[in-house]
């Protein structure tokens, strides 16, 4: 266990809480992580929300892939994953995340997690897009909540210590340069210094810079940005997975997801002229093609003028038999209800919505990030999933790689540098000025939703993106203003949504082609097969993109 060593001046911060192993982040990757991490003691978990209520896994209502039947093959698995990411993902990852994924659904099930089973008392499984094998395991169309109602019930019989409410809004480093733990704003404002051993960051992803997303209003990009800051290195910024179906209408409820199980279950999309308008973009595969692949089908059919008054496509399932859609579908059923659609009756409306990072932290199979002491896990990291994710493999990498990194994190040795002491006047400087600041953060953080949305979207080009990114840089100067310290959270978190855009939008411009989710209007079409490029890579002190030998 750290000691307190440091000469910090104890009215620096309101509260000091050291740990062997720090997680940050309380969606499905960083509660797996805690629990494997609590069989090395020490663990601290802190949560920005009360645990379960925020983060994407509870949202996340499709399923989790695994191979659990002799018909299927992780080398399927392995190929539909690195096929459906355009081959920009990592092998070792992927690797590990087919192989340990049934490993993984186990645990989740003896711990209590009810899936659907068939008829023989097997796990049940539903197709989705651009897998060859039915692989999705689901509890309904509310997977992610079953599965982290579970995980908490875990995590209590743990000896974690769990701090709700309270937002890291930096991590610090030692004298080493390792990371050391993390400074963090409880909800009323006071300064709290978490010391570690090893820290894991779970804090899961940041479509919220977008103006129309699936995420939890947690997703904001603090992990990429406090990490950016911190030094560590980010790949694949650019790919950002937009879910081809979400809400048009109601305002408010726009672009909430409209789980893909609707068409894993035979749902079919319709344009306003009520053609099936996906055999013009993928014949074979149809509504089950990849996301990227959906998701520009929707946005062309939109733009071409054959969408639905509202901006939106159909999505049908009132040729399937009324009680499947009860049985498998109730959450869909009951919020379209709600929004006055009775999808048993009428179809919905959908449009692409911003869904999920596949970038993000460069991570080793092992969960170790470029910074010693710093490991990442979940949507945070980069790597998984290379240019586009298989609908499914999100829930199943939280707890592939949940577990790896709490594994790694908690046979960390004690770390033995000292904090000093100047990161954390930084920081207070940093919250006083924003007591002193004049720009309304809502203001600036409307803008940018939209700046992303108009000139970083599904289809790009290099000159929106470098308007886009002068903009971006205009709205992270800006003098925010915490009217009292209980808004000087979202000063912070303003400022981390417009690090993740400029993220974003710099490796945006430094990818020259189409791949996968990533769609330069000004760019070639490569196979990525043979790409010459690899990954975007983007830190404090180098940004760029690999290349690769390609094959004469
Ligand atoms: O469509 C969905 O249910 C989402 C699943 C996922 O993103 O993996």
């Amino acid at each position: 266990m750290v000691l307190y060593n440091a000469p910090i001046n104890k009215m620096l911060v309101d509260e000091i809480v050291d740990a062997h192993v720090l997680v940050i982040g309380s969606g499905g990757a960083g509660v797996r992580a805690a629990i494997e991490a609590s069989r090395y003691g020490g663990v601290v978990l802190v949560s920005k929300t009360i645990a379960g209520k925020g983060g994407c896994t509870t949202m996340a209502e499709g399923g989790f892939n695994a191979v659990l039947r002799d018909q299927d093959s992780v080398l399927v698995h392995r190929e539909d994953t690195l096929k459906g990411g355009a081959y920009l993902n990592d092998p070792a990852l992927v690797d590990a995340l087919t192989h340990e994924a049934p490993e993984r659904i186990a645990d989740l099930i003896r711990w209590g997690a009810v899936f659907d089973v068939t008829d023989d008392r097997q796990v049940a499984q539903r197709p989705f897009g651009g897998q060859r094998f039915p692989r999705t395991c689901y509890a309904g169309d509310r997977t992610g909540h079953e599965m982290i109602m579970t995980l908490l019930d875990r995590l209590d019989a743990t000896d974690t210590r769990l701090y709700q409410e309270v937002s890291v809004i930096d991590l610090i480093k030692d004298e080493n340069g390792a990371v050391a733990g993390a400074i963090a704003l409880d909800r009323d404002g006071s300064l709290m210094l978490f010391r570690s051993d090893a820290t894991v960051l779970a804090t899961g992803g940041g479509t919220q810079a977008y103006d129309i997303s699936t995420n939890s209003a947690a997703g904001t990009g603090d992990g990429f940005a406090m990490a950016y800051r911190a030094g560590a290195e980010l790949i694949d910024m650019e790919m950002v997975q937009f879910h081809p179906t979400g809400a048009v209408y109601p305002y408010d409820a726009r672009g909430r997801l409209v789980t893909e199980a609707v068409r894993g279950e035979g749902g079919i999309l319709l344009n306003a002229r009520r053609e099936r308008f996906m055999e013009r973009y993928d014949p074979e595969r149809m509504e089950l093609s990849t996301r990227d692949v959906v998701a520009r089908a929707i946005a062309t059919e939109v733009l071409e003028g054959r969408g639905t008054n509202r901006g939106g496509v159909y999505l049908d399932v009132t040729h399937l038999p009324r009680e499947r859609i009860e049985a498998r579908l109730p959450v869909m059923l009951e919020q379209f209800l709600a929004y006055g659609v009775d999808i048993r009756r009428e179809p919905m409306e959908v449009a692409p919505t911003a869904h999920h990072i596949m970038g993000g932290l460069r991570i080793t199979p092992e969960c170790r990030t470029t910074i010693p002491g710093l490991f990442a896990c979940g949507e945070v990291s980069g790597g998984v999933h290379g240019a586009n994710r298989l609908g499914g493999n999100a829930l199943a990498e939280t707890q592939v790689f949940g577990k790896r990194a709490g594994e790694f994190a908690g046979r960390s040795p004690e770390r033995n540098g000292q904090v000093d002491a100047g990161q954390i006047d930084e920081k207070i400087h940093m919250l006083d000025a924003f007591l002193e600041g004049t720009v309304s953060p809502a203001t600036v953080r409307k803008d940018l939703k939209l700046t992303m949305w108009n000139q970083a979207g599904i289809f790009r080009n290099a000159p929106d993106l470098r308007t886009a990114l002068a903009h971006i840089r205009g709205l992270a100067d800006q003098r925010l203003c915490a009217a009292s310290t209980a808004n000087l959270l979202e000063c912070c978190t303003v400022r981390n949504m417009c690090t993740t855009a400029s993220l974003i939008v710099r490796c945006a411009l430094l990818r020259p082609e189409n791949r996968g989710a990533h769609v330069r209007r000004d760019a070639e079409k490569t196979d990525p097969a043979t790409s010459p490029f690899c990954h975007t890579y983007a830190s404090i002190s180098r940004e760029g993109i690999e290349r690769r030998e390609v094959p004469a």
